[in-house]
């Protein structure tokens, strides 16, 4: 049998709590939580076959890209069923073009942003509600930059649940905000960054009924650590040399880090890639931290034009450093012109995402101009959210397309001189 309990991840603390505690902090020290299993001994090559195998099932949790790998996060007991929506399942592409603009690289995405409601947090969501359902929590709560809120209030409607959200006033993408309202989401605008909304709600959490499901909750990141296994069985289970994903509150990192440990320990794969975290220039205290080895310095005022990482104070460094630690990782930080260049790269292989996740594909360009990622290196990006997510970004930039477009006349004269004009461009 294998057992599941809640851990503090500092190893001089070490206290252990049972999984339906309601704390999703450290009693003692107030550090982060993991969710922490002693695994049955299992044969990996029968694992590897089972999951193959559920991917013919008619069974909504064979059909969950987060659920099929259950064996990966037995937390859940029966009579206790995931609440999904057919998350995960989602395509690794390559592309060679944006591969070539990065430095030569071989580059692979695999798009998260083709989940339920359009990001990776459907991943950590789904997990997340399927625990709160199980300790019969009643009303879930997320501080958000607009992912995390649009997925929290996709699934609380699915398991009946209400929903709160406490998000920077006038800061999130517009998309985002009209998906949670469809769900039926109550929204609290707070005058501020995602930190100051974070730091609110906490405040306001603490000691009453609400279930926080941001990334700070371990059981989130136990659904987003699923990414890594599907890529990897995308992959013939060959580890990429480099996985690059965005950072902002460093959950997902933290996430794929813990993944690949656990994969390796079963005997699933024989080692992990090396995990490169991007950050925007403009909240980049974790950047910061790694490459100075200064203690970590919030950002007051985090600045990007990528709505979704603008965070200045990431929750889960210790456990981001920790994956990078034990990868040989590396972070690296990019303006947003860079961004955009990398956006402009993705959308001529036919690959949309929102601006935060271009940010990887800038930062691999990056560490290959500056040598740190070989030529020919095998590169999987993280992309972590759909294009459709934030086209306000692309609009404020239509005179870059305006060349492409005309209106005419419904007159077939007119229409044959416009083809002409477009096509001869
Ligand atoms: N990419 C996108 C599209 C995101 O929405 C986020 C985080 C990240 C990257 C960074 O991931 O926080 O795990 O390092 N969005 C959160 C939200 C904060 O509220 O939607 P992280």
């Amino acid at each position: 049998m294998t057992r599941a309990y809640l851990c503090c991840i500092d190893p001089g603390c070490g206290k252990t709590l049972p999984l339906d505690s309601p704390q999703l902090a450290c009693e003692g020290c107030g550090g982060l939580l993991d969710v922490a299993y002693e695994f049955a001994p299992a044969d990996p090559a029968e694992l590897r076959r089972l999951w193959r195998e559920r991917l013919g099932s008619e069974q909504s949790c064979d059909q969950s890209g987060v659920w099929r790998f259950r064996e990966l996060l037995p937390f859940l007991a029966p009579p206790a069923a995931p609440v999904t929506l057919g998350e995960g399942g989602t395509p690794l592409v390559e592309a060679p073009r944006t591969g070539r603009w990065a430095g030569e690289v071989r580059l692979w995405a695999k798009h998260l942003g083709a989940n339920p409601t359009g990001s990776f947090k459907d991943l950590g969501m789904t997990a997340c509600i399927s625990a709160a359902a199980a300790t019969g929590a009643r009303v879930v709560a997320c501080a958000s930059t607009g992912n995390t809120s649009s997925s929290m209030a996709a699934y609380a409607a699915r398991a009946g649940l209400a929903a709160v959200m406490f998000v920077p006033f006038r800061a999130i993408a517009a998309a985002k905000l009209a998906q949670a309202i469809e769900f039926g989401a109550r929204v609290i605008e707070v005058r501020g960054s995602f930190d100051d909304a974070f730091r609110v709600l906490r405040a306001v959490a603490a000691g009453s009924a609400l279930y926080i499901v941001n990334s700070t909750n371990p059981f989130r990141l136990e659904g987003q650590k699923t990414a890594v296994v599907e890529l990897l069985e995308q992959r013939g289970w060959r580890p990429p040399d480099f996985l690059a994903l965005p950072g902002g509150n460093l959950g997902n990192v933290s996430a794929m880090g813990k993944g690949l440990r656990e994969l390796i320990a079963l005997g699933i794969v024989g080692g992990a890639p090396r995990l490169v975290v991007v950050q925007a220039a403009g909240a980049a205290p974790f950047y910061r931290h790694w490459n100075t080895g200064e203690a970590i310095e919030p950002v007051e005022h985090p600045e990007t034009e990528a709505s979704a990482i603008r965070i200045g104070r990431p929750a889960n460094w210790p456990k981001a450093r920790r994956e990078l630690e034990s990868t040989g990782g590396m972070v690296e930080a990019v303006s947003d012109r860079e961004i955009e260049e990398a956006k402009a790269a993705l959308a001529s292989d036919g690959i949309g995402c929102e601006p935060a996740s271009a940010a990887s594909v800038a930062g691999v360009r990056k560490l290959r101009r500056a040598g740190r990622i070989p030529a020919g290196a095998e590169v999987v990006v993280i992309l972590t959210g759909h294009q459709l997510k934030d086209t306000d970004y692309i609009l404020r930039r239509r005179e870059r397309f305006d060349a492409a477009r005309v209106v005419i006349d419904a007159d077939e004269e007119a229409a044959r001189r416009a083809l002409e004009a477009l096509l001869s461009t």
